[in-house]
């Protein structure tokens, strides 16, 4: 029997755990720019599952021809804004505006999404206790969830972006998550098959419909599915879902795997903002 890694559930029953100061709960703003039609429903869910545990929170929408000037003046503004402790720009931003230069000018103690170098930096140098990846601390909560057997295993990531692949390969090898040894493989992988055949978690983000199939992973692997594609009415993954199952232990599904669990981490890291910049002033 495959274990169905259920994000949704997983996420409704850590959510109901959180503790939240319902007198000066936190307050996190969402920069949204234009009108990418995913970006505007991945707002809205995460503007609403704020709003179920009671995080305030602001969708600050711009215009899609918004100068990166005029940008970081909005950044700049809310940084300094004492009622706001969470800043996410949602991701992908239009062509003119230079992503590492925005996401930069978020004050590291308000970057929710903790995509800012700092952040990323600390993470890299073995610090936990701050404000984590989303994606990834979502995928590692997910599976200590569901209490897999998770220390000391082999993982493979497929993918090398900078907010899933890479920040997750440095999450899962700390030895205070779960000491994993961990292969990142990305295009430039010469033979894809004799890493993903080894791992025991194997974890799926490159934006490619049912790119990894039963033949790329070994007998019993956790397989954890960070792909999401509409596909004409359809919502998929990067695994093909149905063949793989057959081989996996566990699987997350696409939708309702990973999804929920990057908004979890949301709050999560929105709740820790809120109380960091608290006991610093
Ligand atoms: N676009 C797709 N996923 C994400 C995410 O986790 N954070 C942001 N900011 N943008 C995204």
């Amino acid at each position: 029997m495959t274990l169905l890694l259920d994000g949704k559930a997983a996420s409704q029953a850590l959510r109901s755990k959180l503790s939240i100061d319902l007198k000066k709960p936190p307050h996190v703003v969402f920069i949204l720019v234009g009108n990418h039609p995913s970006s505007l429903s991945y707002v809205s869910i995460k503007k609403r599952t704020c709003e179920e545990v009671s995080i305030r929170s602001t969708i600050c929408h711009l215009a899609e021809d918004i100068s990166e000037k005029q940008l970081l003046m909005e950044i700049t503004h809310l940084n300094s804004r004492d009622d706001v402790d969470g800043i996410l720009v949602q991701l992908p931003l239009p062509q003119n505006l230079r992503v590492e230069k925005i996401l930069e000018a978020i004050d590291p103690k308000k970057d929710v999404d903790c995509l800012h170098p700092y952040n990323l930096g600390r993470l890299a140098f073995g610090d936990t206790s701050g404000l984590l990846p989303c994606t990834p601390y979502g995928i590692l909560e997910l599976m200590r969830f569901y209490d897999l057997d998770l220390m000391q295993k082999e993982v493979c990531i497929v993918g090398r972006s900078s907010i899933v692949g890479r920040p997750l390969s440095l999450l899962l090898s700390q030895k205070s998550t779960i000491d994993a040894t961990v292969t990142l493989c990305h295009q430039g992988t010469k033979d894809l098959f004799s890493h993903t055949k080894r791992a025991d978690i194997l974890i799926a983000a490159v934006g490619r419909c049912e790119f990894i199939k039963k033949e790329h992973i070994k007998e019993g692997a956790i397989v954890i599915d960070v792909g999401i594609t509409r596909q004409n009415d359809r919502l998929v993954g990067d695994v093909d879902f149905v063949s793989v199952k057959q081989k996996a232990s566990a699987i997350t599904p696409v939708p309702g795997g990973v999804g929920p669990m990057t908004v979890y981490a949301l709050l999560q890291n929105s709740i820790k903002a809120h109380k960091q910049r608290k006991a610093t002033v």
